[in-house]
């Protein structure tokens, strides 16, 4: 099947078979391996990508489901900020919040947080924990992780570096 579709800003045509997912067609089409594959039936959240705005767990959509859209994975975040450091607000603030060990679900994380600037939640822990519910990290025991997006939240906004 023919699908096109814009990732990072870029538009693809792709022949893809019908049954292809959405983290197939990233990671093997594209070569965007930066979104991961951690469980593949929808519970790690390791795959999640921003589509339209949404965050959506890529093992979990076929790729003809999103035909048209954009796209926003984890290689695109620098397009995303305006800041003059050169690196988006939500990498920032998982830098500065110690947000990663192993950095398996890091790419699920951020992506997660980016499409959180687009949802009515407010940046403190206990909205924030609660939106991150369906990404898993078996790492860092999440404080980290909250208070990277807690702190970014508000610049994402402010700067429209969401998408
Ligand atoms: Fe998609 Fe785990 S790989 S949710
Ligand atoms: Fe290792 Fe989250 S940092 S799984």
């Amino acid at each position: 099947m023919q699908i096109t579709i814009s990732v990072n800003h870029t538009k693809h045509s792709l022949d893809a078979p019908p049954q292809t997912l959405l983290v197939e067609l990233l990671r093997e089409h594209l070569q965007l391996t930066g979104t991961h594959i951690g469980c593949d039936t929808a519970q790690c959240g390791a795959c999640t990508v921003v589509v339209d705005g949404r965050a959506v767990k890529s093992c979990n959509v076929l790729a003809v489901q999103v035909n048209g859209a954009h796209i926003q994975t984890v290689e695109g975040l620098k397009q995303g900020t305006n800041s003059h450091t050169g690196w988006h607000p939500i990498q920032l603030a998982f830098s500065k919040h110690h947000a990663l060990q192993c950095g398996f679900c890091t790419p699920g994380m951020m992506m997660r947080c980016v499409a959180m600037a687009n949802e009515n939640i407010a940046p403190n822990p206990n909205e924030v924990a609660a939106a991150l519910a369906g990404n898993l990290c078996r790492c860092t025991g999440y404080e980290g992780i909250v208070a990277a997006a807690c702190e970014a939240l508000p610049q994402m906004r402010q700067h429209h570096a969401s998408i």
